[in-house]
């Protein structure tokens, strides 16, 4: 263990392009369904962590003001897994900050679970491998397990009940595709459900969901065929077929959520025009109103240039596939 140390880690938000949406157990976000996205670069969290045996209990500061308890919680829990397995019950002192608006569909859980699942790791000097590291990120927020690792990520639901057969793995790296990403802002208000909730209330109360379920399998064949292809035509049904398909099962729940505005609207409408003039892009949107445009490198002026205009866009955000998380600082 390293006490009095501050170890820093970085990690970045990750977009889905097969959807992970149901859990078969709620306890450690075990999915009902696999998941592939790609990981970012340019946004990140960045977590650093220190132990201290003087502590009662974990302090965290989040973008630097001292986090709503329900949030250090969640923190504290997912710290206990890492107490539990070094067997030393020290509290710590953890501040997280990401360099992008923070739960507006862009995944900061994702990112922040992530760098400190990488963080701890070191700080109570577990010597963890990276598929262990995603199964215990998973246990902070589904997503995060797949923020580990850099690329094109591929998440496993698994079958096991103890979630033991649900972790992440690497499918491609990102010099391999270099696709970019144009992540358009249409709202800076927090979502009014969180993908916890919106996923509890879908998986009880859609008559969809049983379908949701068992048709995933098939999508994720066919963008691990993309993928492997480099075939961006198919990459662009496939991803939007899941998010649309998500989106109308989450429009299915009683009551439904509708997570997206009337731009968001628009900006789906702009990107299927974009594609009738023959740019290769498409689009994915998450438990928000934001859209992501992902594009071959060479439209990439095209789509920026396009998206900007329409009317209700606030922001337009370009990034590329980034690494995995990582030490950043403390290391050694
Ligand atoms: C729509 O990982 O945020 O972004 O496991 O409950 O923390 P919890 O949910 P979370 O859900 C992400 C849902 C999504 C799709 C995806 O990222 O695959």
């Amino acid at each position: 263990m390293i006490i009095g140390k501050t170890i820093t880690a970085q990690a970045h938000p990750n977009i889905a392009l097969v959807k992970y949406w149901g859990k078969r157990r709620k306890e450690g976000n075990i999915p009902a369904v696999g998941s592939i996205s790609i990981t970012l670069d340019t946004l990140y969290s960045r977590t650093s962590i220190r132990l201290e045996p003087a502590l009662r209990g974990d302090r965290f500061i989040f973008n630097g003001a001292p986090a709503p308890e329900a949030q250090r919680r969640r923190v504290q829990m997912f710290l206990d897994i890492f107490r539990r397995r070094a067997g030393r019950a020290v509290f710590a002192r953890i501040e997280s900050e990401n360099n992008f608006p923070t739960a507006a569909g862009l995944a900061s859980s994702a990112s922040g679970f992530a760098a400190l699942a990488v963080a701890a790791n070191r700080a109570f000097q577990l010597h963890l491998e990276e598929r262990e590291l995603s199964r215990l990120a998973r246990q902070g927020s589904g997503s995060a397990a797949r923020s580990i690792f850099g690329g094109f990520v591929e998440m496993h639901a698994g079958t096991r009940p103890d979630g033991s057969d649900a972790f992440a793995e690497p499918l491609l790296a990102p010099e391999a595709w270099p696709l970019r990403v144009v992540i358009c802002i249409t709202s800076r208000q927090e979502k009014s459900i969180g993908s916890t909730e919106g996923m509890e209330r879908t998986a009880a109360t859609s008559p969809f969901y049983s379908a949701w379920v068992s048709s995933s399998k098939d999508d994720l064949a066919e963008i691990r065929r993309a993928i492997r292809g480099k075939n961006f035509r198919e990459l662009t049904e496939v991803s939007e077929h899941s998010c649309l398909k998500m989106h109308g099962l989450i429009l299915s729940a009683r009551p439904g959520i509708l997570y997206w505005n009337g731009t968001t609207v628009e900006l789906i409408h702009r990107i299927r025009a974009l594609q009738r003039d023959g740019v290769p892009v498409f689009f994915t949107i998450d438990a928000g109103p934001q859209v992501k445009a992902v594009c071959l490198p060479e439209a990439l002026s095209d789509v920026v240039g396009a998206l900007k205009r329409v009317d209700g866009v606030r922001e337009v955000l370009v990034t590329g596939l980034g690494q995995g998380a990582r030490i950043v600082e403390g290391d050694g």
